[in-house]
């Protein structure tokens, strides 16, 4: 949201406050605010205790050597204890742990945490025949189907780290990530369905591994039953290995900071981070901002997160929260219109969903599709809805909470990142106010400053730069492979503090708004992905000569990549002969990223504005795309470059739609 429209919206801000019935049955009451900031180390130390099952109970709690922390480092535990076993062990065994429902109608399996024992049992013994053990990086490219969970638990069981790659990402994409974390193992499907069309996943693993020597082993699901190339060394079939296995498998105890997992997001830089977390600390987190800020009640919720296992959302909370707190859940494997534009409320009043976690842009998208629909269904169930990955503007916050929650459900609007692990800022549902579009104040046990570019703390109805000041127990470990660009990513700009990237602005009340990336990273329907990552997709194509990415805001997906490109001169060609390569470009990006990265808008020009050191100036491409009044121009090399492209832009507007 722009700076004038947010002043308008809160010079009108409503505040919500919570209701009477909710409040009186809320997990939460004002008490947490004040018990957790007496010391928020002990009281993150309590939640570890009361929430985890250790097999050492920790003695410690925090050690901070900024910026390296561990937390509980004496304690030891097993995750997928935590998420399965321990629940059958207590009586509930027969609890439903996922309603997987297909992407084509009708298909759907409830499997409970008994089932998913025996499931992830013997899944680890699979994984233990094909020689995994702990300390070891198994990747993971697989759809929305239930043995993506069970891979994941499986993994955890034997303290071997899973890297989950988006099912969407390309072949490139993949083998980078998979040679970055060095996995020797990947577990895959033959492909999985979107809107009823059978997509193909093997294949783009066949072509990583080209580049990935050091796997040894792909084990593959079978999902679609189209016909797959096999390497009869290499491949191994699931259902060929893993159910001829005992559904007993005895778990092993690992240290608190036993590398859970490595998920790769995007920073400023062309190369994806593998961001590495731990067991302990971020189990602790996962497991107690679901609690709080889902208000859950085991026996009674069915929870749904609409993301992809492929992203830190579906990792903190489809798998790791929600399983830790021993909660019922949907798991979906399609999108908002696989099967019709009503899907997702059939789904809500099929199983009777309480509470509803997604993101903006799937708002947006329901929201344009009309509220007519939703009104077709019983959606009552609903009790909360959350947000989470990108700003969400007022308007889309009010339709979700009339129109899906009836005006009864608090709406809890949640910021975070890969890196935090879990929540960090939101309201509590029962105790806090909610205001349209803020995502309202620090976690308990989290200390969030919002400071200027001195690192001074900003007063209230001023913006700056998000930061956190402490550590938590959910924080990432650090970058995989990579321990000074950690240091140098997150801790240098404001010495002692981790600096999100993110600007955020108080509120006359003191409130917390988010403002968006204040780097190069753009946040397209969610998804994280920096300008560089995208411009190396497109010089990596023989016609280009040079590329400048910048996001442009966008109704629907929040951003749009914008690319300005500059041709090599033996590509210029003709009109028609350029408006083929646009097309070729976009195709291009999307086949090297991933179709998220396919840019909104190409535009082709002759130059582009550098400033004299040679550097491109983005800021201005940005006010370009967007149409807004140029900044200053007088320190680029020749002014008249931007009054060019914005000529060119106007020309070719609506052009790639
Ligand atoms: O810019 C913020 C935005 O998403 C970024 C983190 O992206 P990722 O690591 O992919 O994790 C997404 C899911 C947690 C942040 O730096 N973001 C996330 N949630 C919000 C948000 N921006 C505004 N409001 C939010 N609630």
């Amino acid at each position: 949201m722009s700076e004038t429209k947010l002043e308008a919206w809160l010079d009108e801000t409503r505040t919500f406050v919570p209701s009477a019935a909710f409040v009186a049955q809320a997990n939460a009451d004002a008490s947490i605010y004040p018990e957790a900031a007496a010391d928020p180390v002990a009281w993150w130390g309590r939640q570890a205790r009361e929430r985890l099952t250790w097999d050492v109970v920790p003695s410690q709690n925090l050690e901070w050597n900024s910026p390296q922390a561990t937390w509980f480092a004496d304690g030891t535990l097993n995750a997928s204890v935590n998420c399965v076993d321990r629940h059958v062990a207590g009586g509930l065994g027969s609890r439903v742990a996922f309603h997987w429902v297909g992407d084509i109608d009708g298909e759907a399996v409830s499997i409970t945490y008994e089932d998913l024992l025996a499931r992830v049992s013997r899944a680890a013994n699979a994984l233990v025949e094909l020689g995994v053990v702990a300390g070891d990086r198994v990747a993971i490219y697989m759809p929305m189907i239930p043995e993506a969970v069970v891979a994941m638990l499986a993994c955890a069981r034997l303290g071997a780290a899973h890297s989950v790659v988006f099912g969407g990402f390309a072949a490139e994409a993949l083998a980078d990530r998979i040679v970055d974390a060095d996995c020797h193992f990947v577990i895959t499907a033959d492909g999985g369905f979107r809107r009823g069309v059978a997509t193909p996943l093997k294949p783009a693993v066949d072509e990583a591994l080209l580049s990935c020597p050091n796997v040894r082993k792909v084990l593959v699901v079978r999902r679609t039953g189209e016909k797959v190339s096999w390497d009869p060394q290499r491949d191994v079939w699931w259902h060929d290995i893993v159910e001829r296995q005992s559904s007993t498998h005895q778990p092993e105890s690992f240290p608190a900071e036993q590398v859970l997992y490595v998920m790769y997001t995007s920073g400023t830089t062309a190369r994806p981070k593998g961001i590495l977390h731990t067991t302990g600390g971020y189990l602790t987190q996962a497991a107690t901002t679901h609690y709080y800020v889902f208000d859950v009640k085991p026996d009674r919720d069915v929870c749904w997160t609409s993301a992809d296992i492929g992203w830190v959302t579906g990792h903190s909370y489809i798998v790791y929260g929600p399983l830790t707190n021993g909660v019922t859940q949907i798991l979906f494997e399609g999108t908002p219109d696989s099967g019709g534009r009503d899907r997702w409320w059939r789904i809500i009043e099929q199983y009777g969903v309480t509470i509803l976690y997604t993101a903006p842009t799937a708002i947006r998208t329901l929201m344009k599709w009309g509220e007519d629909i939703p009104a077709n269904f019983d959606l009552s169930s609903l009790r909360l809805l959350g947000s989470v990955g990108e700003p969400i503007n007022p308007e889309a916050w009010m339709w979700y909470r009339e129109h899906v929650g009836g005006n009864a459900c608090p709406v809890v609007d949640t910021w975070w990142q890969t890196e935090t692990g879990g929540i960090m800022i939101t309201p509590l549902p029962g105790v806090t106010a909610t205001k349209p579009g803020a995502a309202m104040r620090p976690f308990p046990g989290i200390s969030i400053d919002v400071v200027d570019g001195d690192g001074i703390s900003v007063g209230n109805g001023e913006g700056g730069y998000l930061t956190v000041t402490a550590p938590w127990p959910g924080m990432t470990r650090g970058i995989y492979g990579d321990p000074e660009r950690f240091a140098e990513t997150y801790w240098t700009r404001f010495p002692g503090s981790y600096f999100a990237g993110d600007g955020a602005k108080r509120d006359l009340d003191g409130d917390l708004w988010l403002l968006g990336r204040v780097d190069d990273v753009m946040n397209i329907s969610g998804h994280r992905l920096s300008t560089t990552e995208v411009e190396h997709a497109l010089v990596g194509h023989p016609a280009v000569a040079e590329a400048a990415v910048v996001g442009a805001s966008d109704e629907t997906t929040g951003q749009a990549i914008v690319a300005f490109v500059t041709l090599k001169l033996s590509h210029l060609g003709d009109e028609a002969d350029q408006a083929a390569l646009v097309h070729e470009l976009r195709a291009h990006v999307a086949s090297v990223i991933s179709p998220i990265a396919r840019p909104r808008q190409i535009i082709l020009t002759p130059e582009l504005p550098k400033t004299r050191s040679g550097k491109i100036m983005r800021r201005l491409l940005r006010d370009v795309a967007e149409q807004r009044a140029l900044g200053d121009v007088t320190t680029l090399t020749d002014p008249t470059v931007v009054a060019m492209i914005d000529r060119l832009m106007a020309a070719h507007s609506g052009d790639d739609a």
